[in-house]
C-alpha cells in the first residue's frame, strides 16, 4: 500500500515562533514510520509553518500568480529548503531512508503537473526510499511566481497515482475537524464540508483547515480515505496507516 502523508507545518515547526523548527515532533513521527516503513511505502510532503509561511506573509505573497518581491521569493525558497533538509537529517537519524524531491521537478510552468515525475515518485517509494516533498514558491510564468500549498500537492499526487494510494494521511496539531471550535467536539466521519465550524478560529488556521478539508474531499472523490490526525500523537498515525480506528477524522473514499 502507498500512503501520501502530510507533515502540517503547525507539526514540524512552532508556528507562533519565525523559523523554529520541531525537531522533537518530527523525530516522533519518524521514529513510528520506522515501525511500518517495512510494510507500507510512503510518500512524505511537509508544509512551511513558521520557515515558508513567515516570509510569505511578510512579503504578501499568496497561491494567486503575481509578480511578487524577488527577495519574498529567495526567501521562502531558502527557507523551505533548510527546513526540508532539517526534517529529511532528523528522518534519516531515526533509520528512515528520505528522499527530497523538490516540487519543481514535478510540476511544470503554469502550474501542470508532470505525470512521468509523479510515476517516479512512485518508483523511488518502492525502492525503499520516501520521497519527501514540500510546499513552496512556485515560477508561474514569465514573471509571475506563486505559493503552492503541501495540501494542494497532496491532491495532485493523489490524482496520479490514484490507482496505488492506499490513503492519505493529514498531520495536524489537533485531534481532526471540529463541529465546534468552542465546545471543540471532534467529527469522526466528516461527509460533508458544511459539517466542519472552521469559523472562531485566527485567519490562518480557517484559512488551512478550509484548505485542508477541501483538498482532503477532492482526494476521497478518488476514492482514497482521508485522514485527519494529530501529529503531536505519533501512534494515531501509525494506527491509520495499520488500517486500524483511531481518534481522528476520516473522511471515507467514495469509490463511483
Ligand atoms: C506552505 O505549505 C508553503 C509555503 C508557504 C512556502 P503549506 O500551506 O502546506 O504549509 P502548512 O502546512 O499550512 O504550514
Amino acid at each position: 500500500m502507498l500512503a501520501l502523508i502530510k507533515l502540517g507545518g503547525s507539526i514540524v515547526t512552532f508556528k507562533d515562533k519565525p523559523l523554529a523548527f520541531n525537531a522533537p515532533a518530527v523525530e516522533g513521527i519518524s521514529r513510528m514510520l520506522k515501525t511500518i516503513s517495512d510494510d507500507v511505502q510512503i510518500i512524505v510532503v511537509h508544509g512551511g509553518g513558521s520557515f515558508g509561511h513567515y516570509y510569505s506573509v511578510i512579503y504578501d505573497m499568496h497561491s494567486k500568480p503575481a509578480e511578487y518581491s524577488r527577495e519574498g521569493i529567495s526567501k521562502v525558497r531558502c527557507s523551505m529548503i533548510d527546513l526540508n533538509n532539517r526534517i529529511t537529517s532528523v528522518m534519516l537519524e531515526q533509520g528512515l531512508r528520505p528522499y527530497t524531491v523538490h516540487p519543481s521537478s514535478f510540476i511544470d510552468a503554469g502550474k501542470v503537473a508532470i505525470g512521468n515525475r509523479i510515476e517516479e515518485l512512485y518508483n523511488i517509494s518502492k525502492d525503499g526510499l520516501i520521497p519527501v516533498t514540500h510546499g513552496d514558491v512556485m515560477h508561474y510564468q514569465d514573471n509571475l511566481y506563486y505559493i503552492l500549498s503541501g495540501d494542494e500537492i497532496m491532491s495532485i499526487l493523489a490524482e496520479y497515482l490514484r490507482e496505488r494510494v492506499g490513503i492519505a494521511l493529514f498531520t495536524l496539531a489537533v485531534d481532526g475537524v471540529y463541529k465546534d471550535m468552542q465546545s471543540r467536539e471532534l467529527i469522526r466521519e466528516l461527509r460533508y464540508a458544511s459539517d466542519a465550524s472552521m469559523d472562531d478560529v485566527s485567519m490562518d488556521v480557517t484559512g488551512g483547515m478550509r484548505r485542508k478539508v477541501r483538498e482532503g474531499f477532492k482526494i476521497a472523490s478518488l476514492g482514497i480515505d482521508v485522514w485527519f490526525v494529530n501529529g503531536m500523537h505519533p501512534e494515531r498515525v501509525a494506527d491509520v496507516l495499520r488500517g486500524k480506528d483511531t481518534i481522528g477524522t476520516v473522511i471515507r473514499g467514495d469509490r463511483k
